[in-house]
């Protein structure tokens, strides 16, 4: 997003987490303690929307991210979605996705044909490409091998808008079985690859199929044909931004909560927190937060985390220190499963009794993001209001009579950390790695006692003491330390050591859903695993997890 409102100097930064795309998005650069941007009170301009159509693509979600980064709104929908939500929208373009079917077999989801005839422009992707043929008037029929991969794009002889800046021979990623006997009428061949004669084809209406996915890496000019369509055809000027965005959400929220109260559970992560600060802005102290320490934090962080928010946004923030209480439910639970339900039960109880204290609350707040909203599975397209059981806060209670208030539901992370830059959340936080919200129990196993706690949290310290001092903690997505429960026999000077090993975890993502482990530099690990021994009494061995997700978790547990 465009960092418009205010006066903020713009600096260009590169958005990790999405390493292949490494799209460089322009951010507002924030000074702590510096006027909030949102507080320039202008009218966002209208709000331009493309919607996707989803016929269960695995890369519907992508190609709402890659319409996003251009600075255009996108949502995605069912493919069978009603004209009514259409028209709430109001897009400006539509998407077909991409989609396991073959549009000829009995059965075959497709387009409502309102889409056809709102005279806005239709790009069909894959899947999309094939409706478009069959249900404009042409013909698919299975193709005699299927196309998979990589493959080289030819463009033809006539320029049309969607081929503007894209060179001749450039790589596309093809996946698909079936074939384009016949155009239908009004539509035209634009490119070719060696196996499909007709790679783009389109009409003088800005209907355009792409046989080929331009939502990922590997096509790589699939942006720049993704930004011909929104901007050439669509019309669309950019203006989906941190900024206006911080503009509407504020004023929706003003108008959801009008003069109610609204409490919300800060994990210390990014989510919640820009989640608490959008609020803020909106309706100031009818905001309470409540920051509850279960003792099962890295060392000093909640001090840091309050000390955060205290020094930059100065609000009252009810800490409750908890501690014992969840070691005491911990105690002698060595299951992982019920070390989870433990933790889960006691956070609710403590946060209801909070919330007891505070009178009439009528919204309860929470950081959820798009990706955690929307679900998508072939045929019967679920967008799913989920009331989930917040990962960070470790669940929420539910005999309390709250509505829910998510202004982040619409968002992708790298969106919503933008918004918090924005907003004046400092980069230290707003970079965060996820953190279990049943925090280091599920680091160690065995039993959860405050000396493990201590020798965990010793290590944890030192990992993250020489991954940030190597420049390596936003190359990995996520790195941390975990007791295994094992003890190994050592040796220290001239003593025969008997202590627990040390386990490091680093991996690579883009969605945690699948994780690689990260390749530390060997003289990294040392560094790490020397301090470990040599700092930390009662551990006298490190190893390396060089397990990938599956088949292996993240966590320990
Ligand atoms: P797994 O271990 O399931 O972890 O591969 C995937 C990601 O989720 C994080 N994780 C949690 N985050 N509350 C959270 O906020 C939890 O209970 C929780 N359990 C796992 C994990 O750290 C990794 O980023």
């Amino acid at each position: 997003m465009h960092e418009q409102a205010g006066s903020a100097e713009t600096t260009r930064i590169t958005v990790s987490g999405d390493a292949e795309v490494s799209a460089y998005l322009e951010i507002a650069e924030e000074k702590v303690g510096a006027a909030p941007v949102s507080a320039v009170a202008t009218a966002p301009p209208a709000r331009e929307t493309v919607v996707v159509l989803d016929f269960g693509s695995q890369y519907s979600l992508l190609i709402a991210r890659r319409v996003r980064e251009l600075k255009v709104y996108c949502e995605i929908v069912p493919h069978d979605v009603s004209r009514e939500r259409i028209e709430a929208l109001n897009p400006r373009g539509f998407i077909l996705s991409g989609g396991p079917a073959s549009v000829y077999e009995q059965g075959a989801p497709i387009a409502p044909a309102f889409v056809f005839q709102q005279g806005v422009p239709v790009l069909g992707i894959c899947y999309g490409m094939q409706l478009l043929v069959h249900q404009l008037g042409g013909k698919v029929a299975p193709g005699e091998r299927r196309e998979y991969g990589h493959a080289v794009l030819r463009g033809g002889a006539e320029q049309a808008p969607i081929l503007r800046n894209i060179p001749p021979n450039s790589q596309v990623w093809m996946s698909h079985g079936d074939r384009i006997e016949t155009l239908p009428p009004g539509f035209r061949s634009l490119a070719s690859t060696d196996n499909s004669p007709i790679a783009i084809m389109g009409n003088d209406r800005g209907m355009v199929g792409l046989q080929f996915h331009p939502e990922v890496a590997h096509t790589v000019y699939g942006k720049e044909l993704l930004r011909n369509f929104l901007y050439d055809l669509c019309g669309c000027t950019g203006t989906w931004t941190a900024g206006n965005f911080i503009v509407e959400g504020t004023e929706r929220i003003r108008q959801q909560v009008g003069a109610g109260r609204v409490i919300c559970a800060l994990s210390g992560g990014v989510d919640s927190a820009v989640a608490a600060m959008l609020i803020h802005q909106a309706v100031g102290d009818q905001l309470t937060c409540i920051f509850v320490n279960n003792g099962l934090l890295r060392r000093e962080e909640a001090e840091r985390t309050l000390d955060t928010f205290h020094r930059n946004l100065m609000w009252n923030i009810r800490y409750v220190d908890a501690s014992d209480r969840f070691l005491t439910a911990l105690n002698d639970v060595t299951d992982p499963e019920t070390k989870r339900k433990a933790v889960g039960e006691t956070f609710i109880r403590v946060f209801e009794e909070e919330a007891k204290k505070l009178g009439r609350i009528d919204f309860l707040a929470q950081g959820t993001l798009y990706p955690d909203v929307i679900e998508s599975t072939t045929g019967e397209h679920k967008i799913t209001a989920k009331i989930k059981t917040h990962h960070n806060v470790g669940g929420l209670p539910t005999n309390m009579q709250f509505s829910l208030i998510e202004p982040l539901r619409f968002l992708f992370k790298d969106e919503a950390r933008q918004v918090g830059l924005a907003l004046g959340l400092p980069e230290e936080m707003v970079w965060r790695q996820p953190f279990p919200g049943p925090g280091l129990a599920i680091r160690m196993i065995g039993s959860v006692t405050r000396e493990r706690l201590e020798m965990l949290r010793s290590c944890d310290w030192i990992v993250m003491d020489e991954i940030k001092k190597a420049n390596y903690y936003r190359e990995v997505a996520q790195v941390f330390a975990v007791l295994p429960g094992v003890r190994t026999v050592g040796v220290m000077g001239d003593f025969r050591t008997y202590g627990e090993v040390a386990a490091l975890r680093a991996i690579t993502t883009d969605d945690f859903m699948t994780a690689d482990w990260a390749r530390l530099p060997y003289d990294l690990l040392a560094r790490i695993s020397n301090r470990i021994v040599n700092e930390v009494p009662g551990v006298n061995r490190v190893v390396y997890d060089i397990s990938s997700k599956p088949p292996s978790t993240v966590e320990w547990e």
